[in-house]
């Protein structure tokens, strides 16, 4: 259980032909990045953390999340460049911590990209739903609400239908994704540029205070949810393997994406609670409703089509992500090979984007959004804590590594990712711990049952030394 991946392993598998094509450069992976990253979160969250629990200091909760995000987005930059694997903190922890933190992490990371994707789509089927009804269109509340959440509801047709359509976009190849993602990132910024530039001209400062309603307890539990939003840069890791550069181009994707996030949400937060007062934001579509209540319809409505080409384009990297970490884990005989298989023709791991599709859809026509973002939440910064330890970690197992992207200020800058992202933890509902739990505990079952007797570095280790292997659990 405490046997460690070998790095050189890693490096060597990534290496081996006929894996997955090579084709993208730094700026593909900030447009990834930006294009996990801005989604729901913004479009949809920041109604509620600025509604329900921060006011108009919501801005300070984004600057928080935002805070314990960059303390981890500089540990993965360093793990990612110097193991520029698929599989993110899966493979990291593996390397580092062992092979069963390294299969609790990346079954810690299906509620980050599967579950997340799920969160995504509900959020994007609201949006639709907005537009729909601004041109007259009204679907059956039977057919585009999850059951519980609206009267007489019975699944989320749209929600559904986005998962299937996006996932058949991976199954085709990641040079056609990432072309794709390009197109849609660019709407989405040009949508959050109006809503910056255009609002501003709309704030009453008056709006802004009372700043803190609830002061910090809901400036702190606005961050917790609002960490949603910042989901994402991290899958820009994921996609390592598929990297022309990747110890050059890697840091400055998640970094550079990051970055540009942050300097956005402080914006948009800043001039929506401007705009009109925190409390009567729609939950559904907050920023659409404030340019709706300002006599701004039309542009609302461009906002609502932004919001809908963002929300695919998340939809697009955390997908990505998944089927890609599935690859990963599978590749190491923790789950079946099957999941690790490669297209023939599209060169894609296209088993595990198929069950991914299937189960991602199930999931967003059936569950309410901000349970799931929730459960995504703790289950992400969970990664995050052990991301940071790791990399602590590591520097003292193995100094001698060549690290093209070092963390700076080591141990201060992983220990502050630890106290944060754990202090956003414990601001998430007792029920979500719950299911995290639960979740957990399923995945040492799955452990036991199946990877511990199937493991591919087990197998090498045994080969390389059998007396040993026999004689006591390698290291
Ligand atoms: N950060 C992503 C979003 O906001 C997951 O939708």
């Amino acid at each position: 259980m405490l046997r460690r991946k070998p790095v050189a392993m890693l490096l060597r598998e990534a290496a081996a032909p006929g894996g997955l094509k090579r084709a993208l450069r730094a700026f593909d992976l900030t447009l990834l990045g930006i294009g996990a990253i801005v989604g729901a979160g913004v479009f949809v969250l920041t109604g509620v953390a600025a509604k329900e629990y921060a006011g108009p200091a919501v801005v300070l909760s984004f600057c928080v999340s935002g805070f314990a995000c960059a303390m981890a987005a500089l540990c993965y930059a360093e793990f990612a460049a110097m193991i520029p694997v698929a599989g993110s903190a899966y493979s990291y922890a593996y390397a580092t911590m062992g092979e069963l933190v390294g299969w609790i992490i990346g079954w810690d990371l299906v509620l980050e990209y599967a579950v997340g994707s799920a969160a995504v789509a509900v959020g994007w089927s609201g949006y639709l739903r907005v537009i729909l009804e601004g041109v007259g269109i009204h679907l059956p509340a039977a057919l585009s609400h999850a059951p519980g959440s609206a009267p007489g509801a019975i699944l989320d047709l749209p929600a559904l239908l986005i998962v299937l359509a996006v996932s058949a976009v991976l199954y085709v190849g990641i040079s056609e994704s990432a072309r794709f993602n390009s197109l849609i990132v660019g709407i989405k910024l040009v949508v959050i540029g109006i809503v910056i530039v255009v609002g501003a001209f709309y704030v009453r400062p008056s709006n802004w205070s009372p700043f803190a309603p609830l002061g910090w307890g809901g400036v702190m539990k606005g961050a917790a949810v609002i960490f949603f939003a910042y989901i994402g840069f991290d899958a820009v890791s994921t996609a390592a393997e598929e990297v022309v550069d990747p110890q050059r181009d890697l840091p400055i994707g998640i970094l550079g994406s990051l970055f540009a996030c942050t300097l956005l949400y402080v914006l948009v937060a800043a001039v929506v609670t401007g705009m009109v007062p925190a409390r009567i934001l729609d939950i559904n579509a907050p920023l659409a409703s404030a340019f709706v209540i300002r006599g701004l319809k039309a542009l609302s409505g461009i906002i609502s089509l932004g919001a809908v080409a963002g929300l695919t384009s998340v939809l697009l990297v955390l997908l990505l992500g998944q089927s890609r970490i599935f690859y990963a884990v599978s590749r190491d005989g923790l789950l079946p090979p099957a999941f690790s298989k490669i297209h023939p023709r599209f060169k894609t791991p296209y088993i595990p984007t198929t069950i991914t599709a299937v189960v991602v859809a199930i999931a967003a026509a059936l569950l309410p959004i901000q349970e799931i973002a929730e459960l995504t939440n703790i289950g992400t910064l969970f990664a995050f804590v052990l991301v940071c330890l790791g990399i602590w970690i590591l520097r003292h197992l193995e100094p001698g590594l060549k690290r093209p992207f070092r963390t700076p200020l080591v141990p201060l800058v992983p220990i502050l990712g630890v106290i944060f992202c754990f202090y956003l933890m414990a601001s998430l509902p007792r029920i979500t711990w719950e299911r995290f739990f639960i979740w957990m505990g399923i995945g040492l079952i799955i452990y036991f049952a199946y990877g511990r007797h199937h493991s591919r570095v087990a197998a090498e280790y045994r080969k390389l030394d059998p007396e040993a292997a026999a004689a006591r659990p390698a290291r």
